[in-house]
Order: C-alpha cells, then structure tokens, then sequence
C-alpha cells in the first residue's frame, strides 16, 4: 500500500479564542468520561488516541492518519527535532504543523523520555518549553524528571521534587501554549499524590501520568491501577489525564473507567516492525496466525500469508495500519460503553483476557472497599504474597478514599438491565453506591401491630413483582401492620416499597440465581443494617401459585397471624374499604420510601408531608404522580427505572423544609454528615440567575457554591446568592466537577421559576 492520495478532510476549524485550552465532559459514566478539548488546531474529542509520529521515521504519514482514519490528534518529539538541524529549522520557519503536514492537534513531548533511555539530554527546561511554543505546538510538555520503577524512594521522591521545581519556569516559558505537566512518583502511592497534588497547583492544561512506561512493559498492571487511583482523585478534574507512552488497547477499558483521557501509541508502529498484532486481548505473532484476530479493513483483502509473503517495508506499514484500526476500534468500544454506561462492565469483561489485567482488576473491585473481603484477602495473602498484604493493611485508608472516588461518581443506569457477571456483580461501582445508598437511607416503618417482630422475605423469582404481590401486600398491610416485607436479590434485599428500584430489578441471569436458598446468617447480617436483625426471619417462596395462602400458612405457623387459618387464604378476601385503605397506605409508603433515597429526605418529615396525599395511579395500579393534601403535585414516580422525577411544585415544597444554610464553597462532603439534609443545592451567580428561571441549563463558571453531596444523576436544587429557589434539575457531575470546570453542562435544569 503507497501514500496516501484518496480524499481529503476538511482542515479543522480553531476553537474560539475563549475557549482555548479548555476541556468540558459531554457524557460521563462513572468516572469514564467523553470530552471536547478546545484547541486552536480543532476540539479534539476525548478519550483520544495520539499516535506517535517520529519525525525520522514515518510508517504511516500524519496525512493520512487525518484524512483517512479521523485521527484528530498525534505527538511527535521536539527534542528530536530540537536536536535535527535539517528538522529543526523547517519547524522553526514553517511550523511543526508542515513539517508533518498535519492539520490536526499536535502534541510534543520534551526529551525526558530520552533522558530516560540514554542517561541525559542536553537541552534546558525552559528553552525546551520555548522550542515547542516557537514551533507552534498545541500543546508543549514540560521537562520532567522520569521515576523508574526500580529506583528507591528517596531517588523517586527527588523526581518528583525536581518535577515540581521546573514547574513555575517552565509555564513560564510556555506563554499561551497549553502545557502538560506529568505526574511522576514511581511505585509509591504517597509520592504519585503528592506528585498530583503539587503539579495540580500550577497552570497546566493537561497531566499526563508519566513513568509508567517500564510498568506496562513489565506487565504490572496491578501497579499500574495503583498508580491511577494515588494520582486521579488529587488533580483538578477539569484537566485530561494522558497515560503516558499507553498505547495497547488492552489497557484502555480499566484506564478510561478510572478516568483517563487522552493515550499515545508508538505500539502500533514497534510491534508492526517485529511482525506482532495488537488485539484487545493482547498481542499476537504474525509468524503463527492462519486466521486475522480481526478483520480489520486494511486486511480485508489478504491473509496472514500473503501478508508475510510481503517485503519488511510494505509489511511493517500494513500491520502499522492494521494496528492502529485495531486500537482505534477499541477504543470506540469504550467511548460507546461510556455513553451505554456500561464502561466498568467492557473493562470488567476484558479483566479476563489477561491474568495480570484480571490481578489488576480484582485488586481494584475486591480489596480497596470492603472491609470483609479485605480481612479475607488479607488472611489468604498473608501466606503468600507479605508485600501485597502490608500494602492493603497500611493503605486501606487510601484506597478506600480512592474507591469512594469511584463510587460518589456513579449514577443508576436509567436503561437496560444488569447482566449477571458472576461475584464481579457485586463489586460494579453502581452496583456499590446503589447498595451503600439503600442501607444508608432505607429505615423500617417500626409501625405496632402484628407482625412487628418479624419480617417476612420473599424469594425465588426474579420480578417484576409487584402484579403477583400487590393483592397480598394488601392483605398483609391490613392483617399485620407490623410486618415487614423484603425480596431477595442477587445483589442484596430490597424493601417491597421500592420494588421497582433499580439495578435490584432488573439483574438478568440464570434462574439459579434467584432459585438460591436464603442463607439465614446472610440474611440475619443484612437485616441488622436496618436495625432488622433482631426480627424473626419468615421465608416464603415467590414461585408458583397459590402465593397468598403459602405467606398466610406461614405467618400462621408463626403463630402471627391467627384469624386466618385457611389454606387457601384468597378465599378470605378484604372488603372493597378495607383493600382501598391498604393500598393507599402501600402507595403512600412506596412514594415516602422513594423521597428518603431519592431526594435525600429525612424519614418523619416525609411522612408529615404525605399526610392525606392522593395518587394518581395507572391501569396496573402503579402510582404516576403523588399530590399534597393541597393538591399540590410533587413527584412522579419513573415506571421505566423505578427513579423518581420532582416538579416545581415538589421542588418549592421541599426548599422550605431546609434546615441547613445555605452551601458555602465547595467542600467535600464526610462520612454520613450530609444524610437526610434534602436535595443538593447549587447556587448560580446573578448572571446565570434569569436563564435558569427560564428553564435553561446551568453551565460550569456560574456556580458559586454547592451542597458537598450533588453527585451525577441527582436531583438538585437551584438557588441564587440569597437562596431563593430559582429552579431544579438533574446535576451532571461532582462538587469538585462544579468547582473545577469552565465549560459544559453542569445541572440540566428540569424546571425554571419563572419571576
Ligand atoms: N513518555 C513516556 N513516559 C514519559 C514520562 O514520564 N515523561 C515524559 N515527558 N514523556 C514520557
């Protein structure tokens, strides 16, 4: 295959002058998250693939890699330039842009990797931040010290110092070129962070994690998540993090759901040169292959065969193409996964492919969070692994910091069910906040009257429930007030009153998996989480018919219940008063229950609320929308995801009940201290104020402050400075997102109050 001479694409247009350097998130899932970078070269869309171009020797021209494959941004070495006379004066007369003759975004590296590699460069910090901005680069990379893993602590801890050193000087010299400015660290988790936290301070434009290199090459990719989780949580979020010298596909799921943005390939063009393919799933050998591990479009016409039969030449640059489709392809996958919200699962799924990546992955899932697990694995380690096991004991206070970065960024998916993934189900980061905000939110009723000791829990059947169960909930409400009822799922019990919640609903595996018998010692520990546990534990299976009379026999043998001893209990149906009475008090529970986990809502208050409400309820019996004994109409209850959506009328209603005053900056929330406040607020600046009254979106640099509990997904409160309620929404991001950010979408606004 020769030059490229097929059509040609459009030159990008430059961003506008204000937003040069700035970086906005369109979609996020967790935190995987889609971005724009705004560039005088074009907005590249991230996560992004930069592949390297090495100015001597171009296996795939950077034409090309615009015009064909879309590539809107590539890195190239100005120290190798630098140091080129014939390279070097072209770049200074024409620009680094012809001298590639490349139209898109250009990144230059600055020689550290080289001093890595020989020893030293003889270039200077600031004359090489000079030499990239005089060239015309897009964005310039300081001359950073790079940390090896085999270095000792105090040898990295130097590194990192010297980094952060030449910082002020080298931003200096970058003038309104955008900068980045690498995270080094080595292998020390409290070096990475500090690394993170003293670069964060400076005016950079991008962080890219550098001294990873050796890491990956030595297949450490447990190490290497470590190294993500001590340095993304401690810099600015509104900065793309690059993985430095990452260009293997395998790696991207796992790096862009811990939040990584940009990547950069030379893999491409070296493993084409020694005849290895790169797949998602590692890296394969020509010399060996009948078959193409994928059929990528440069090979669509030939075989491994024909493809060996070729000179090195034309054979390096066609495995060069077909590796950078094949990356690229992944890396489509996971920009689709992130706007699916199914980026935690594409990464889970590709744990499998490698067992370095699968000890990475589990180290991420299992270890950092939970306590229980992490004594176990602590135990079972102890025997074999002494380093691993100091590490989790000494750190757990980090990792769970960094896990809880995971989890305060999920949101529940709105659509889809939840495939079952085996115990890796469990430890899905929504899965997790889904869990921890159940336990922290739901109470029991503690109503009197029969049943109050007991709590009866249905199991065996995945749902929907509620269409077998309502008439017995009915009848339950009515003979035993006291009784609590819960289903159980595969990921935990869930109250009948959120029956629809989600993902508990809707968990898409094998029947086994909801025909498991109820463990009692699993139960017992789950219902003392809701101050259950003391409850005598009544079991009824939800298969099959006759449902009603098998909870009654079973309440009656429990001695429960006594005025019913028929078999067949449906043949003691209530009164047409008294079932309307009960399902009212179902769907009045239902809707308070879903007020406490959904809007934050403190349990009696939400009662006093509910007093005398009335629902509107559809064909099936579902409530759509719950009104005040005023009429007023607060919420509706979402059939499709078991959310909950809040009018404006809601929204006045539950602004009044604020105990609290009104947010001050933009502090982190600790522990439980932000349980049952309400809604997040966020309050907007004066200028903001007149488009959110009118229903527009809230944009990030015109927010003043927000509670320390707005998390993605949540339903949030508008205020202006005096805290005048001006509107309502679903936030898009964190309160360090809200902090941080200069662009793009931070609330979207639901409802505006008009003045
Ligand atoms: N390329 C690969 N790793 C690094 C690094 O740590 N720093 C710089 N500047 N470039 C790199």
């Amino acid at each position: 295959m020769g030059a490229w001479t097929e059509g040609r694409r459009d030159d990008p247009l430059p961003c506008r002058e204000v937003d040069r350097g700035l970086f906005e998130i369109t979609t996020r899932d967790g935190r995987g998250r889609i971005g724009r970078l705004h560039t005088e070269h074009g907005i590249l869309e991230t996560p992004a693939l930069l592949p390297v171009i090495n100015p001597n020797i171009r296996t795939i021209e950077p034409r090309e890699m615009w015009d064909r494959y879309g590539i809107g941004a590539l890195i190239t070495n100005s120290y190798i330039i630098w140091k080129h006379e014939g390279l070097k004066e072209t770049a200074i007369t024409e620009g680094v842009h012809k001298l590639l003759d490349y139209p898109g975004v250009v990144m230059t590296d600055s020689g550290t990797f080289q001093a890595y590699i020989y020893g030293d460069v003889e270039v200077g910090v600031e004359e090489i931040v000079e030499f990239q901005r005089s060239i015309g680069v897009d964005i310039a990379t300081m001359l950073d010290v790079f940390s090896r893993p085999d270095m000792t602590e105090g040898q990295v801890a130097k590194c990192v110092q010297e980094t952060i050193e030449r910082a002020p000087a080298s931003i200096a010299a970058s003038g309104t070129t955008m900068l980045n400015g690498p995270i080094q660290g080595g292998i020390f988790k409290h070096l990475r962070t500090e690394s993170a936290q003293g670069m964060g301070e400076f005016g950079f434009a991008i962080h890219p994690i550098g001294g990873i290199v050796p890491v990956m090459e030595r297949h450490l990719y447990k190490d290497y998540a470590k190294i993500m989780l001590s340095s993304l949580p401690y810099l600015p979020p509104n900065r793309p993090v690059h993985m430095f010298g990452c260009g293997h596909p395998m790696l991207f799921p796992m790096s862009i759901a811990l939040g990584a943005d940009l990547f950069d390939s030379a893999a491409y063009a070296l493993f084409a040169r020694d005849g290895r393919l790169l797949t998602p799933w590692g890296t394969q050998k020509i010399e060996s292959l009948v078959e193409w591990p994928e059929r990528m479009p440069c090979v669509v016409a030939c075989t491994p065969a024909d493809v060996r039969a070729l000179g090195m030449k034309e054979k390096t640059a066609l495995l060069a193409r077909y590796n950078l489709e094949v990356t690229l392809s992944e890396l489509d996958r996971c920009k689709q996964a992130i706007r699916d919200g199914t980026i935690w699962r594409l990464a889970e799924r590709r744990s499998h492919q490698h067992p370095a990546l699968r000890e990475a992955f589990l180290w991420l899932s299992t270890s950092p969070h939970n306590k229980k697990l992490n004594l176990q694995f602590l135990e079972e380690l102890v025997l074999d692994d002494r380093d691993a096991a100091r590490d989790i004991d000494q750190n757990a206070g980090q990792w769970e910091h960094a896990w809880n970065w995971i989890v305060e960024s999920q949101e529940s998916p709105r659509k889809g069910g939840e495939p079952w993934g085996g115990e890796d189900t469990q430890v899905r980061p929504h899965i997790n906040a889904a869990k921890k905000a159940l336990k922290e939110h739901w109470k029991p009723h503690n109503k009197e009257g029969k049943g109050a000791d007991e709590v009866l829990i249905a199991y065996g059947s995945s749902g929907p429930w509620r269409e077998r169960l309502s008439d017995l909930m009915a009848r339950l409400e009515h003979h035993c007030p006291g009784l609590e009822v819960m289903i159980q799922t595969p990921i935990g019990l869930l109250p009948y009153s959120l029956e629809d919640l989600n993902p508990f609903t809707h968990i898409d595996g094998p029947q086994w998996l909801w025909r498991r018998r109820p463990n009692p010692a699993v139960l017992r520990e789950e219902l003392g989480h809701y101050g259950l546990g003391e409850r005598r534990i009544i079991l009824v299976d939800l298969l099959g018919d006759g449902i009603q009379s098998r909870a009654f026999n079973a309440l009656h043998q429990a001695g429960v219940v006594d005025g019913i001893t028929d078999t067949d209990a449906s043949a003691q149906p209530l009164e047409k008063e008294q079932r309307d009475e009960a399902k009212l008090r179902l769907q009045r529970r239902h809707v308070a229950d879903k007020m406490v986990l959904l809007l934050n809502l403190k349990h009696d208050l939400v009662q006093t609320m509910l007093t005398d409400s009335t629902f509107v309820v559809n064909r099936l019996g579902r409530v759509k929308n719950a009104m005040l004994s005023n009429g007023t109409h607060i919420v509706s209850p979402r059939l499709t995801d078991g959310g909950l959506s809040l009018t404006t009328g809601g929204a006045l209603e539950i602004h009044a009940l604020r105990e609290i005053p009104i947010p001050n900056g933009f502090e982190k929330g600790g522990g439980g201290s932000h349980l049952s406040k309400g809604p997040a607020w966020v309050v907007v600046n004066d200028d903001a104020e007149p488009f959110v009254r009118q229903g527009r979106n809230v944009f990030h640099g015109f927010i003043l402050a927000c509670d320390s509990w707005v998390s993605p997904g949540d339903t949030c409160l508008l205020v202006n400075q005096k805290g005048e309620l001006i509107g309502h929404g679903i936030s898009q991001c964190t309160p360090a997102d809200m902090q941080h950010f200069q662009k793009g979408v931070a609330v979207k606004t639901r409802g505006g109050m008009a003045q």
